[in-house]
């Protein structure tokens, strides 16, 4: 959701700010735009509204090799309508102050109102660019806009004015700022919306994530709320709001710059669904034995005996990442222990009501959705404890909780989340197997059996993905439909709400997830002859419940694709089957999620669908 890039070097900025922009693509946007000054204090600003090869494109013929600064953003509207002139950069009326901006000022319109009483124009609708009118009242009341002073001179200036700028701002924000008048000197702020700075030899860099400038540095120090960066070719410094400066360590960041790349697949979410072996067993290498011990003290601080003392979990995530909250509720209910899981965005009061020795398990890839962010807040405020499992290292999440579990997929740039829920799966599993066996809940015996049968699912990931072909071919069959229906039962029920939600995200047609049992209470009224309905429906204790709820779809025009083991393939009667190798019933949501991503690809591909960049979507939700 809205990225931001800057740069301060000699390279081309140009080129550094798009490719920066391209690589966070992936994070959802309408518009985009970037701004350069030259040596001669000269700015380009450049926008469009669209992708950004067309701003590619747009840029190629100019002249701005001279330019040693800069900043670009993609935008995803919030206020106003995705257009050109609402597209980032904003800039003052002398067109000198250039800002670009992630997230949102909750107090624009009263801003706005009096800086247009100060005679101030406006050129969008955007909260956005009351900052860059802002700026231009705090530089004149510093007395320099007509002074002819030197650049070195103006720098402390501009600092200035940006600190009391961000004094007015209220809201979240991640900007950054370049003063034509002061091109040695990038601003960057935070304010509960990601920023990251990366260190560079004689160039440095400002961006929303890590993965817009991985190719030049991994050397990155992610900036906290209320913390502003003076990003110059030489150094950045650091400092409060109020203007302390601070100290801050670097941190090196693993991922490769190629691992952001397609690699030979045509699309990011196909190359992620296969990539869902390695990220599961990364997720679990050198975690698992001996269940119930010190790993998780060693790694997290999370001791067996203070996972003894918790009375219950409490699970809390957004879409994809809440599906795998509710198979860790079915998990952990499995060992006997007591859990629930909430959408964030609905954990109001129950963050209040939770019993004492409540363990939150907060879930999020990125480690940035507002909804989860705010949701842990509420929670930590309560007295709970907060655990957070992400894919994302210095993200604001882990700097909240308590307790971090890092999930190993490596970035995710497919705007539908497939290997990253597999990873929070994964850790799902290696949490509550800790805990059954911390707890008593799993014998010696049955901890060790349990931690092998997990290590063999990356192998079974891999044999389910061989099914691709035959899926594809089902997917095509069924393309042209308008409704699916997804059903199953107990652990693999999220599995039919995250079938529903892929296909949804990246087809744009209506599909529901529902627990079978629940069918008949109403939503089978809306079957018709030929709909295509996806029964997930492994061996196990629910599977003759399945069968029988099959058969009532079946009776009701429902064209039936089951999702089935060889043993289960018997009870189930459909016209269609995908059929996974077979599992300890427990582990099946781990290979049942894999053939509905590929059925929900193909069915995309036939539609001919932007898969990694679905229409309305953000990868990293950052407004509640
Ligand atoms: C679905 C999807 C979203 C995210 C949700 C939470 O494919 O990607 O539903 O799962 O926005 O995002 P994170 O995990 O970053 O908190």
């Amino acid at each position: 959701m809205c990225g931001i890039t800057g740069y301060i070097g000699e390279n081309k900025t140009t080129d550094i700010l798009i490719d920066g922009l391209k690589r966070l693509e992936y994070r959802g946007y309408d518009s985009c735009g970037i701004a350069v000054v030259d040596g001669k204090n000269k700015l380009y600003l450049r926008r469009v509204s669209g992708r950004v090869d067309a701003l590619d494109k747009l840029v190629a013929g100019d002249p701005v090799k001279g330019a040693q600064s800069g900043v670009g953003h993609t935008r995803w509207a919030t206020h106003g309508a995705p257009s050109e002139d609402n597209a980032h950069p904003h800039t003052d009326c002398a067109g000198e102050v250039v800002v670009v901006h992630n997230g949102i000022i909750e107090n624009y319109l009263d801003l706005k109102e009096k800086l247009q009483a100060g005679g101030h124009k406006f050129k969008s609708e955007t909260d956005t660019e009351v900052i860059a009118h802002l700026m231009e009242d705090k530089l004149k009341a510093l007395h320099v806009q007509a002074a002819a002073m030197r650049a070195e001179m103006l720098e402390p200036v501009f600092f200035e004015a940006f600190r009391r700028t961000l004094a007015d701002l209220k809201g979240s924000f991640a900007i950054s700022m370049v003063w034509a008048r002061c091109p040695g000197l990038l601003l960057a702020a935070r304010m509960h919306s990601p920023l990251v700075i990366g260190l560079g030899k004689g160039e440095n860099f400002i961006a929303s994530d890590v993965s817009a400038f991985l190719k030049h540095t991994k050397k990155v120090v992610f900036l906290n709320d209320g913390e502003l960066a003076a990003v110059r070719m030489d150094g950045v410094d650091y400092y409060t709001f109020a203007g302390k400066k601070t100290a801050k360590d670097s941190v090196t960041i693993q991922w490769d710059s190629t691992m952001a790349e397609k690699g030979g697949y045509k699309h990011f979410m196909l190359k992620e669904i296969h990539e869902q072996a390695e990220a599961v067993e990364n997720t679990l290498r050198g975690r698992l034995l001996p269940l119930g011990g010190e790993i998780l003290k060693a790694e997290m601080g999370l001791s067996a005996e203070a996972m003894k003392g918790f009375s219950s979990l409490q699970f809390i995530a957004c879409g994809t990442a809440y599906h795998a909250c509710l198979v860790g509720r079915g998990l952990f209910e499995n060992f006997g222990l007591v859990a629930s899981a909430d959408v964030a965005s609905e954990f109001t009061d129950r963050a209040k009501l939770m019993a004492r020795g409540t363990l939150v398990v907060a879930i999020s890839q990125s480690g940035e959705t507002a909804d989860t962010l705010f949701a842990v807040r509420e929670a930590k405020a309560g007295g709970a404890k907060v655990l957070c499992i992400t894919n994302t290292v210095g993200s604001t999440l882990t700097r909240e909780a308590d307790y971090v579990l890092y999930t190993h997929c490596g970035p995710e740039i497919g705007v539908a989340s497939t290997k990253a829920f597999l990873g929070q799966l994964a850790a799902i599993y290696l949490l509550a197997g800790h805990f059954a066996a911390a707890r008593g809940r799993l014998s010696g015996a049955e901890a060790r059996r349990y931690a092998e049968d997990l290590l063999k699912i990356p192998r079974l990931i891999e044999e389910t993905l061989e099914k691709e072909p035959e899926i594809a071919k089902i997917a095509e069959a069924f393309s042209a439909s308008e409704h699916f229906l997804f059903i199953s039962r107990h652990l693999n029920y999220p599995i039919a709400l995250e079938g529903a939600l892929k296909i949804k995200e990246i087809s744009y047609v209506h599909a529901e997830g529902y627990p079978a049992g629940e069918m008949k209470h109403g939503p089978i009224a809306i079957i018709y002859k030929g709909m295509p309905l996806l029964a997930v429906a492994p061996s196990g204790r629910t599977l003759d419940l399945m069968a029988g709820n099959v058969e009532e779809a079946k009776a009701r025009g429902a064209d039936v694709v089951a999702i089935v083991d060889a043993a289960s393939r018997k009870t189930v009667k459909a016209s269609r089957y995908i059929t996974l190798p077979e599992a300890p019933e427990l582990f099946t949501p781990m290979l049942t999620v894999l053939p509905l991503q590929l059925f929900a690809y193909y069915v995309a591909l036939a539609k001919k669908c932007d898969i990694d960049k679905p229409r309305n979507l953000a990868k990293s939700v950052t407004v509640r």
